[in-house]
């Protein structure tokens, strides 16, 4: 059985980083000191009925004092009551947490080169995967990051002051390429090298086109599930993955995932 916790946990900070997205840190040194890249939490609002059901969040980076792990960050986008009712809140105030829930991302052996993709919001776990493999890996990660606009595209400078390529697609052309993320991606993989493998995080489609794409040039690649989470702990059986291969088998994206090789799933 993983080792998990729950408690009520303070706010340390929470900044608006741009229209809808914020980023919140949350002291909890029990749950920062073991907690891995891909892996998330629930969270929940103390003393307050809407939402009944905890949420479910990335960690977005990892908070340490004086070379002690301390807590977390989460990275969010205000998308309903749950998430608008956290956007209220301020440093100080408190919220339930339960975690760290999921498998996380997974190292094969003797990678050096990765790609990481993110549409949107997506881009939330792959902070944290990105220092991880920076800092404890020795790995190279090129960083794809696709959004609508300018506003969604998350994180530049983070991942630039790691050591990290970054590019850049938007849909409306206000930042970087116009376009998808995904022909970003195939047009490097053609042109610099297939890298050992790649990590993504994003909508469905963007997830679907990716691992087709991924199977065609034979690279391992990994990515993120977000379905809907109610339990967070194999409970409440919300959160079915269909398994490839035909037939009517599921995988549960709370415990077996949320990160899968994008072969074992039907996207
Ligand atoms: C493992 C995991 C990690 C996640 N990490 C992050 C993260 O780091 N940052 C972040 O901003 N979000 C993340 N999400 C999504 C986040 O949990 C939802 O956005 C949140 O639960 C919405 O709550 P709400 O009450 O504001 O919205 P609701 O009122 O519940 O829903 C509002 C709208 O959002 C849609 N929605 C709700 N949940 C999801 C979901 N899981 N995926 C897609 N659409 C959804 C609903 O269909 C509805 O249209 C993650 C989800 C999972 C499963
Ligand atoms: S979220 Fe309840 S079983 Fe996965």
């Amino acid at each position: 059985m993983k080792e998990m916790f729950q408690k009520k946990v303070e706010i340390s900070h929470h900044v608006q980083v741009g229209p809808g997205y914020f980023r919140m840190g949350l002291v909890f040194p029990e749950v920062a000191r073991i907690v891995r890249p891909g892996q998330f939490v629930m969270v929940k609002l103390p003393d307050q009925r809407i939402p009944l059901l905890r949420r479910p969040f990335s960690i977005h980076n990892r908070l340490v004092e004086r070379g002690e792990a301390s807590g977390f960050e989460l990275l969010y986008k205000v998308v309903g009551q749950g998430t608008q009712a956290m956007s209220e809140l301020r440093a100080g105030n408190v919220l339930d947490v339960l975690g760290p829930l999921g498998n996380g991302f997974f190292y094969p052996e003797s990678i050096r080169d990765a790609f990481l993709v993110a549409g949107g919001i997506g881009v939330a776990p792959l902070y944290y995967l990105a220092l991880d493999l920076a800092e404890h890996r020795d790995v190279r990660a090129t960083v794809f990051l696709g959004g609508c606009s300018a506003a969604d595209i998350l994180c530049q400078e983070e991942f630039a002051s790691i050591g990290a390529r970054v590019f850049i697609t938007t849909e409306d052309c206000s930042l970087g390429d116009m376009g998808m993320i995904t022909p970003q991606v195939q047009k490097a993989v053609e042109g610099d090298g297939k890298p050992d493998i790649i990590y993504a995080c994003g909508p469905h489609a963007m997830l679907k086109t990716l691992s087709d794409m991924a199977a065609a040039q034979n690279v391992p690649c990994q990515i993120s599930m977000e379905t809907m989470m109610a339990c967070g702990f194999g409970v409440c059986l919300g959160c079915a993955v269909k398994k490839a291969g035909g037939g009517e088998s599921y995988l549960h994206a709370c415990t077996e995932g949320p990160v899968f090789d994008s072969r074992a799933i039907l996207i």
